[in-house]
């Protein structure tokens, strides 16, 4: 592909189906092309994370007024969220990394299928709605390349709560015809959204709620927060038993969202992968404990301070065993970045998924790449290869997108991530960000 003369950003015309290159199917979509062999270098801060901005938005319904969120990423999957607020009738506005929010007094408590379809985080809209309005009907999201995801955690303890729930034509109607009230939900496991939905719930029910088991994340932590600030009354958020005492009103709020401790993990591996050296700036390195430990355990040099730290990788990664774990254990979320960088230790490391267990879709395209990677059964065997050669792969989500990218960071010649635009879902700027720390990456719009 090299020494073909294109138009820059461009996707390689010389390539066709008959030509031994790209099939048609595929010159019409994005992808980030990347030529590996440049060590990353510099500074880079991270922004407000994905995952705390989506509840934030959907938290915002709560109470009616204007709220201001600080620190939010200009990210595809925040712009679904403005629509699905929109769908509810709130306004959503953009300025810079601010978003104003002007939440209706009494929202439309519905979520439609084209929006869950396009985003599962829109089934928080399900707690909030039903706290505002005493009803909700919400698409039911299917599955995706993740599995089935259910969805069951979420609707058990609203159960609990006192809501009714009839799935007609694949929507979900759910009422609570006397309110709902405070129940003691202990979750089967500490799942996220569930914890989130419940909490949304339980902020304006009538008495006292508590979630055991309840997920731990920071950006759960950081939803409280918010909560709080606009009248809530919640203890132990970001321990595993949250108390949530319910309020009759709440009042609208500002916030600046937490750091995406994801954006500087899948920076963080982006250095270790090209054996170069980032600071990564503006995060709390605690959110990033576990993640950080295993780049030690692979060799890479970690320098921490209080709101930065600093990653330097090897000149081969050491071969490294982890399990994926609700907060504070791995991220699976950052589990297809790892396996990139173990793909070229020198030995066999196991990583086991307890999260996903479906999550295995990038492991073919690495394989493509020449890594010799194993899925069995929730166990991922990495057998460490010498090097890695640039070719077509699939960008299949997010995070596999983003691992693929890396894995061309190191390897031999080009490789093309196809389906790129996954990356616009999770990663502001992705590209240039990469492009600040030297890398040889250009994004291909056909
Ligand atoms: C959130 C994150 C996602 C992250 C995940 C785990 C957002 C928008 N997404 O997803 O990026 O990977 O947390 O940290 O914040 N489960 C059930 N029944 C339920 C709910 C969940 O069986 O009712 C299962 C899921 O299928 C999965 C596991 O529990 O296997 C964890 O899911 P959960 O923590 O709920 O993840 P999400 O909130 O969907």
């Amino acid at each position: 592909m090299r020494g073909t003369a294109r138009v820059p950003g461009s996707l390689p015309w010389g390539n066709t189906r008959f030509g031994g290159g790209l099939p048609y199917s595929r010159l019409f979509m994005d992808a980030i092309r990347v030529v590996g062999g440049r060590p990353l270098e510099g500074e880079l801060a991270v922004l407000g994370a994905k995952n705390a901005a989506l509840k934030h938005m959907v938290a915002s319904l709560l109470a009616p007024g204007t709220h201001r969120l600080d620190n939010v990423p200009d990210i595809l999957d925040v712009e679904i969220m403005g629509d699905v607020l929109r769908h509810v009738g709130a306004r959503c506005e953009r300025d810079g990394s601010t978003l104003h929010l002007e939440v209706p007094e009494r929202p439309v408590p519905e979520a439609p299928l084209e929006l869950v379809r396009q985003m599962r985080a829109s089934i928080l809209v399900l707690g909030a709605l039903l706290a505002r309005t005493g009803e909700a009907r919400v698409a039911l999201p299917g599955g995706d390349d993740f599995g089935s995801r259910p969805i069951d955690f979420h609707l058990d303890g609203l159960q609990q709560m006192g809501v009714h729930f009839d799935l007609v034509h694949g929507v979900l109607h759910a009422t609570a015809p006397n309110g709902i009230h405070g129940a003691d939900v202990f979750l089967e496991f500490p799942s996220v959204g569930a914890t989130e939905n419940l909490l949304l719930a339980a902020v304006l029910a009538d008495g006292k709620t508590t979630i055991g088991n309840a997920a731990r994340e920071p950006e759960l932590a950081d939803l409280a927060a918010y909560l709080s600030k606009m009248g809530a009354k919640i203890d132990g958020a970001g321990t595993s038993t949250i108390e949530i005492h319910g309020v009759p009103g709440l009042t609208a709020a500002a916030h600046r969202v937490v750091p995406d401790r994801l954006e500087a993990g899948t920076f963080a591996l982006a250095a270790a992968m090209s054996r170069g050296s980032v600071t990564v700036s503006e995060c709390v390195p605690d959110h990033s404990r576990m993640e950080l430990q295993k780049l030690q355990a692979a060799g890479c040099t970690v320098a921490v301070g209080d709101d930065w730290f600093t990653v330097t990788g090897p000149d081969r990664p050491l071969p490294v065993d982890l399990a994926t774990l609700p907060f504070p254990g791995f991220h699976t979320d950052m589990h297809p970045q790892m396996v990139s960088l173990l793909a070229v230790a020198d030995g066999t490391s196991i990583v086991t998924e307890n999260v996903y267990t479906a999550r295995f879709r990038y492991i073919g395209e690495l394989n493509r790449m020449g890594a010799d990677i194993v899925a069995d059964g929730q166990h991922v065997v990495v057998r460490g290869v010498e090097g890695l050669s640039g070719c077509e792969v699939d960008g299949c989500d997010i995070r596999a997108a983003a691992a693929l990218t890396i894995a061309g960071l190191r390897a031999d010649g080009e490789n093309l991530v196809m389906d790129a635009s996954h990356i616009d879902r999770g990663y502001q700027d992705f590209v240039p960000k990469l492009q600040s720390l030297g890398a040889n990456v250009e994004r291909l719009r056909s």
